[in-house]
């Protein structure tokens, strides 16, 4: 194993030197990323830094290096930290104990996990699907299959049966590791109920690991399900890491798509480790002996990249926190942030919003002395909220980093450096060192002035970017590489300023981003189809003051006189089922026909200016295939 441990990731620490280091990435991006990624653990160098066709589209970063990501998140800090909290954990509930891990303590849970799964016959190369709460165990086995070469797939543990089913059967999961339920505010969430459901359709899972957590009845089926403590008694917990290519899978993780079935994205290790470590240390400019807190779950990008193997690959403290942010009370974010004494606040803006209704005195009984860094991250934050986090959360006296980037692009893309480069709220602000964004035209000419407005694109790869979607190699070129060749597009749109700052203005495709969750329409309209008495249906977002966005279903219904409260009712129980609970839309309206194009697309801009009440600027509709229906919608609309 290579190390040198004196050569430890530099931070970027004054304007000046952000320049210095954006114009060397520009100009030399390889000698800039191999600095970097120097400073890690590695069985073998590279022969190339990188090498890409996005014509194919390939990209491979430090080809041929050997190395196992634990070792540089666990392994290497046993020599310098061992006996540093790697991880506290705070509870749903209050008024049980917290938990705190030392690196040597994770790293002995993780080899001794590592050991059950090769126990239970997973070897590199296979895939495992892991739902569960955000508990610590939850960390262990996602690294435990790092450490022996297994690729996970975690699925967030709100998901549904059906969309837990569909996930496993995509990437072909041998073993599924789930616990008995999980703690949310006052709910208990029976999961492994739930995973009964999903497996009913997955018979390529052999194995499952089934976490005590709430100690709630299961069901039980010999053979296949087993315990997570009985099959760790008397394992070692001595377990030597498998030795990894640069670009072999670290994970697959679920993203929406704006058609069809959810896009599995493909991230691989060495450029993933690099980048998440290098975003995490240089955006919230994070200090040995910070606190840090990232409020995410696990099973969404955020939780992958900046609770588990960013911080943990740098060496620091990261906060884990099952519970929700109003349980007990509207305070319980600003509780645990004293109680922890956490440094680095990293949260979305709808969580932000929600908690902004409520008296600010719920923020002011508490010493957030302790916060130096806060962060965003999910969605456009509206000056409002920024205010308010500002202002009340940090005293004015934190910057603030909103965060602009995706479960495809790995790592952070576009953020101000925490006190090193300028903030401006609303804006994500500057590009990290690495990335090249630029603006295009709908027709995907480069706009070249410095202000402008247009469709985000990202003219060079960056090493913690996803490699492929799962099994649709086509899918992931035609997403992201067609729309406008020789570029990565992400499918926003976004304004520059005359200093080169960037503000995200929203999705350009048909994904919605309701309260930070990014959703596909066509799946929930799929699911709205399911129900017996539905034609079709069309969802648009609407504006909405906490979510950000919330969804307005237009349904076409079969002529029967079921009333119409109940089929509202039915059709948020399917879409609950069978997509999750966070994709129930907000409204629905009945509607005799939907505004189509003499194509048959359905004109989703018209319907998208009724939902928001935005009668005035529809337009001329005589070129519709239905003219009539706008009018009636609109008259029908409540
Ligand atoms: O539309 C952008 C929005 O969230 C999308 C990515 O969603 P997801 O893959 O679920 O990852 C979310 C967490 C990284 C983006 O295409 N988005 C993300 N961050 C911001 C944002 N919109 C505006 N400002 C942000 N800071």
């Amino acid at each position: 194993m290579e190390t040198d441990q004196k050569n430890e990731l530099k931070m970027i620490s004054s304007y000046e030197d952000y320049h210095t280091k954006y114009e060397q990435s520009v100009k030399d991006p390889e000698s800039f990323w191999s600095e970097i990624a120097n400073t890690f653990v590695w069985h073998q160098k590279w022969d190339k830094v990188l090498a890409y066709d996005w014509e194919i589209p390939t990209t491979k970063w430090f080809t041929n290096a050997k190395l196992n990501i634990t070792e540089n998140c666990l392994d290497r800090h046993l020599e310098f930290r061992a006996d540093q909290t790697a991880i506290i954990w705070e509870p749903n509930d209050p008024s049980q104990p917290s938990k705190k891990y030392t690196y040597r303590e994770l790293h002995a849970k993780v080899c001794q996990f590592a050991n059950v799964l090769k126990n239970k016959g997973i070897q590199k190369g296979d895939r495992v699907c892991i739902y569960m709460p955000m508990v610590v165990e939850l960390t262990v086995a996602m690294l435990a299959c790092a450490r022996i070469g297994a690729v996970h797939s975690i699925v967030f543990a709100g998901f549904s049966s059906e969309a837990l089913a569909t996930r496993i059967n995509d990437s072909s999961c041998k073993m599924l590791i789930t616990a008995d339920g999980a703690y949310r505010g006052t709910k208990n969430i029976p999961l492994k109920n739930i995973v009964d459901e999903a497996l009913k359709r997955c018979p390529i899972i052999e194995s499952t690991i089934i976490l005590k957590n709430t100690a709630q009845d299961i069901h039980w089926v010999p053979g296949r399900d087993s315990w997570w403590h009985l099959e760790s008694m008397d394992v070692s917990n001595y377990c030597e890491a498998e030795i990894m290519d640069a670009e072999d899978p670290l994970f697959i993780l679920y993203t929406s798509g704006s058609t069809g079935k959810p896009k599995g994205m493909v991230h691989t290790i060495a450029g993933y480790m690099v980048y998440t470590s290098f975003s995490f240390l240089n955006v919230f400019q994070y200090q040995q002996g910070d606190i840090y807190w990232c409020t995410a779950d696990i099973g969404w990008i955020t939780g992958h990249s900046y609770i588990v193997y960013g911080p943990l690959a740098v060496g620091a403290t990261s906060v884990i926190f099952e519970g929700i942010p109003n349980y007990p009370g509207y305070d319980r974010f600003w509780q645990v942030c004293e109680k922890h004494q956490v440094s680095h606040f990293y949260t979305a803006p709808t969580a932000i919003r929600a908690l902004k209704k409520h008296p600010s005195s719920l923020v002011e009984k508490y010493d957030l002395s302790c916060l130096k860094v806060l962060g965003t991250v999910g969605e456009p934050i509206n000056v409002e909220a920024w205010q308010w986090y500002n202002d009340i959360v940090g005293n004015n006296n934190c910057p603030i980093v909103d965060t602009w980037w995706q479960t495809e692009t790995g790592g952070i893309m576009i953020s101000s450096l925490a006190g090193v480069t300028p903030q401006k709220s609303t804006f994500a602000t500057l590009p990290l060192p690495g990335i090249q964004p630029t603006l295009l035209t709908p027709k995907g000419t480069e706009l070249s002035e410095k202000e402008a407005e247009g469709i985000l694109a990202i003219k060079f790869p960056w090493p913690g970017m996803a490699r492929t979607i799962y099994g649709d190699h086509n899918r992931y070129k035609k997403v992201y590489f067609s729309a406008y060749p020789g570029y990565y597009f992400p499918g926003d749109g976004a304004l520059r300023d005359i200093d080169g700052n960037y503000r995200i203005t929203g999705r350009v495709d048909d994904v919605i981003i309701v309260s930070g969750h990014n959703l596909g329409t066509a799946p929930i309209e799929n699911a709205i189809n399911q129900h017996p008495l539905v034609v079709e249906s069309a969802l648009v977002s609407y504006p909405h003051e906490i979510k950000g966005n919330a969804l307005y279903a237009y349904v076409i219904t079969y002529d029967k006189d079921e009333k119409e409260e109940n089929l509202h009712k039915e059709i948020k129980e399917i879409v609950s089922r069978l997509v999750g609970p966070i994709a129930k839309p907000d409204k629905i309206q009945i509607v005799t026909g939907l505004p189509k194009t003499r194509s048959g697309k359905i004109m989703r801009r018209i319907l998208r200016k009724i939902a928001n009440n935005d009668i005035a600027s529809i337009g001329d509709t005589s070129t519709l295939l239905n003219p009539d229906v706008v009018n009636d919608i609109i008259k029908n609309k409540k």
